[in-house]
């Protein structure tokens, strides 16, 4: 799509300051992210999104950043700025751990990544519990394994490499699904120390908690809880490609 971008040398001035320095900043360090962006080759910045920073439109807002589309070059790309407040000091802690990811094809692709803001790869998509609301009638079920499927497959991968997202029990947050792709985002709660369960967490989150398991349960019947445990208790024992296959069966998948 065609947006209208802003160059980022007005963003120093209200009401568009806000967005790099968000919630408060001084003057000079909005300076000086200015100047940090040129040199991130970063040359504008595009007011869309579903979410708003006041009366400004964004991609999205966390506890640690705040994200916008924008330009590096001629290249779309999202941009995740630290807020001032935010309990991570940096941005490249997550910067590395995106790059780790993206080794098994897994979340945005990481392009660049200073102090105060990560340059990543723009997905064009919605949430999955919009995505699964908006699934309805015939061929749903069809799309909806698909999806769940991918999904899953990422987190395998990324179970297999050692690596715990750590926040895909609250999964509505952290899947995007767009028209050819979906995927797996925010990975600065990561860990490569704590023991992987990807694929636990979102199974669990999408067949057994609340909101997108109702939703899926009337889209197509899936197992009984008791069997999605079970077979979870032993993919958790043994992470094999033949332990992720059965539970993949078991869920219909
Ligand atoms: N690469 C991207 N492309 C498009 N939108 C994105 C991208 N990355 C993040 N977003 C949007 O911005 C929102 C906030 O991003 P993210 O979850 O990384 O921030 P956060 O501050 O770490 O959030 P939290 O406080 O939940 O940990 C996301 O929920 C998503 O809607
Ligand atoms: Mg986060």
């Amino acid at each position: 799509m065609v947006y209208s971008f802003i160059s980022i040398k007005k963003f120093s001035d209200e009401p568009y300051s806000k967005i790099l320095g968000y919630p408060k900043a001084t003057n000079r360090q909005i300076r000086s992210r200015i100047n940090e962006l040129e040199k991130l080759k970063i040359k504008s910045i595009s007011l869309i999104g579903p979410t708003t920073l006041g009366n400004l439109a964004i991609l999205g807002k966390g506890y640690v950043g705040v994200v916008v589309l924008a330009k590096k070059g001629s290249k779309q790309v999202a941009l995740k700025i630290r807020r001032t407040d935010s309990q991570r000091n940096e941005m490249k802690n997550e910067a590395t751990l995106l790059k780790l990811v993206n080794t098994v094809n897994v979340g945005p692709k990481m392009f660049v990544a200073s102090k105060n803001f990560l340059v990543m790869e723009y997905l064009e998509g919605i949430k999955i519990i919009e995505w699964v609301n908006l699934l309805e009638g015939k061929g749903s079920a069809k799309k909806l394994k698909s999806t769940i499927r991918k999904i899953l497959e990422d987190c395998y991968r990324l179970d297999q490499i050692g690596f715990d997202h750590g926040e895909l029990s609250n999964i509505s947050k952290h899947v995007i699904i767009g028209k050819t792709k979906s995927t797996l985002i925010d990975f600065e709660s990561s860990s490569t120390k704590r023991r992987p369960s990807n694929v636990t967490s979102v199974t669990q989150a999408i067949f057994i908690g609340s909101g997108i398991a109702k939703k899926t349960q009337k889209i197509y019947k899936n197992p009984s809880k008791e069997k999605i445990i079970k077979i979870l208790k032993q993919y958790k024992q043994e992470k094999t490609r033949e332990s992720f296959e059965k539970l993949l069966k078991i869920l219909k998948l």
